[in-house]
């Protein structure tokens, strides 16, 4: 077969004839390298398309379609996730660093599925069937009479399984491992993944098997990066959290079928992944007593809000140069809002390293956070605390201003559930009309210095 040497981009996956320093396509820097591929166009489209089917176009208007049956898992966090459920049919790609959890937590889906009548097929390309075993040995005490593995990386033979086995849902772990002997190139690179993947979606389609491909995402890019999939699958589930943090969040970024921004909080025990369904208390459960610098906020991750803690911490700069870093917060952000307090509010910032961390390995994006945020840094440096039983939300804007924010209501009910007996928010979301609360003090603020007067 006659091959040609091109240089592929493992971020996005655009291509080019020669190397390029940086990808013209999404901007990445030194993410191409170096692949083969064939040109003979026969056997190429013989591999491109391994199921033809012959369905003609049919009127839009006479298809009756129900809102797909989903299949439950008894996972809550992970079919809240989904959208409410698995669909059948659907491509779901998992994403996340090495050693996360991304097997385990599809090592449980499968457990519970087959506990509850599935047949489920784990292709296992990075394990042995003996190390899968001892897995899921430890994770669930009944396995079920369905549930099917092999230890395989070759996609045709991937695809003889299914035939064979009719599974309600299959398990690749991981895509990156698996290629297709059709094409030159070696497992992991841009082109096998891609490959790889869409012929198994298609397979996954004609047949309504529920897919779940597993990817791993590292720093260096030294494996081709499941961003290239994201086009394809119907659904992107990125599992996340620090390594050495026992809380991993599951993210959805895509979603055909459900809304995206849902989160699913769990815990790694050592009997595998235990949900959080309480992650509020979870993360302030450590919070320390009259610490300056602490703020509590209800930030919202898609329908569901949660409690979280920021802390600023603000210390005299060593060489001359300041430092603005946050954990779990945007930078450039971070930099905007103590510039706000310096200029704004007469705050001497200048010569001062600002701080920040969103505990729990959370990370704030809500723009709810940034009024929090402000006060988290201007109490660092006044040394003041925030009362123990204050939660504060709200935008601020580049001339000091506290603007409306969006799901009041969830934000406010989620605090007082815990506890909380006041809130500083914006003034125009008290316009709200379903705000009710009982034992709540609602203090609607203007301007930031409004806020931190009030606190
Ligand atoms: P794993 O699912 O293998 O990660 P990935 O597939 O994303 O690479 O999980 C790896 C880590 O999880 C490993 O360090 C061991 C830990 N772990 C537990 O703490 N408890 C358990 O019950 C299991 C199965 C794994
Ligand atoms: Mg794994």
């Amino acid at each position: 077969m006659k091959t040609k040497t091109i240089f592929v981009c493992q971020t996005c996956g655009a291509q080019s004839p020669r190397w390029v320093g940086r990808c013209q396509e999404c901007d990445s820097w030194n993410s191409y390298v170096e692949e083969s591929v064939a040109v003979a166009s026969s056997s190429a489209s013989a591999v491109r398309n391994p199921i033809r089917t012959n369905e003609s176009p049919v009127l839009l208007r006479s298809i009756t379609a129900d809102e797909e049956k989903r299949i439950v898992t008894s996972i809550l966090e992970f079919d809240r996730v989904m959208g409410g459920g698995i669909v059948p049919g659907s491509v779901t790609l998992i994403g996340g660093d090495p050693g996360i959890g991304k097997s385990t937590l599809s090592m449980q889906v499968c457990c519970s599925l087959a506990q509850s009548g599935h047949r489920v097929l784990y292709v296992s390309g990075e394990e042995s069937v003996k190390q899968t075993k001892m897995r899921a040995d430890r994770i669930s005490k009944k396995i079920g009479d369905s549930l099917f593995i092999v230890n395989q990386i070759d996609v045709n033979m991937i695809i003889d399984h299914i035939n064979e086995l009719k599974p309600t849902c299959v398990i690749v772990d991981s895509i990156q491992v698996v290629n297709l002997p059709g094409l030159t190139s070696s497992p992991g690179s841009v082109s096998q993944v891609r490959e790889s993947a869409s012929i198994l979606t298609q397979v996954a389609k004609a047949q309504g098997i529920a897919l779940f491909l597993i990817g791993h995402v590292t720093k260096e890019g030294t494996l081709a990066g499941p961003r290239v999939l994201e086009h394809i699958v119907d659904t992107v589930l990125y599992f996340e959290g620090e390594r050495y943090s026992i809380y991993r969040i599951l993210r959805t970024i895509k979603n055909r079928f459900g809304s995206t921004n849902e989160i699913g909080v769990f815990e790694m025990t050592s009997s595998g992944l235990s949900e959080v369904v309480n992650p509020s208390e979870m993360f302030l459960s450590e919070r320390p007593k009259n610490a300056s610098g602490s703020v509590v906020v209800p930030i919202m991750e898609g329908t569901r809000p949660f409690l979280v803690e920021i802390q600023g911490l603000v210390s005299r700069s060593a060489f001359g140069m300041v430092r603005h870093k946050a954990q779990g917060f945007d930078a450039n952000r971070l930099a905007l809002l103590v510039a706000v307090l310096e200029n704004r509010l007469g705050l001497n910032l200048q010569d001062k390293d600002v701080f920040l961390n969103v505990v729990g390995g959370v990370k704030a994006v809500d723009p709810a956070a940034d009024l929090p945020v402000v006060i988290a840094v201007a109490t660092a440096l006044l040394n003041k605390a925030v009362a123990f039983d204050t939660v504060v939300f709200g935008e601020v804007g580049l001339s000091s201003e506290v603007r409306s924010v969006s799901q009041v209501v969830a934000r406010i009910n989620e605090a007082e559930r815990l506890g909380f007996k006041r809130c500083i928010l914006p003034k125009n979301n008290l316009k709200s009309k379903d705000i009710r609360t009982k034992t709540m003090e609602l203090v609607g603020v203007l301007t930031v210095r409004e806020a931190l007067d009030a606190l």
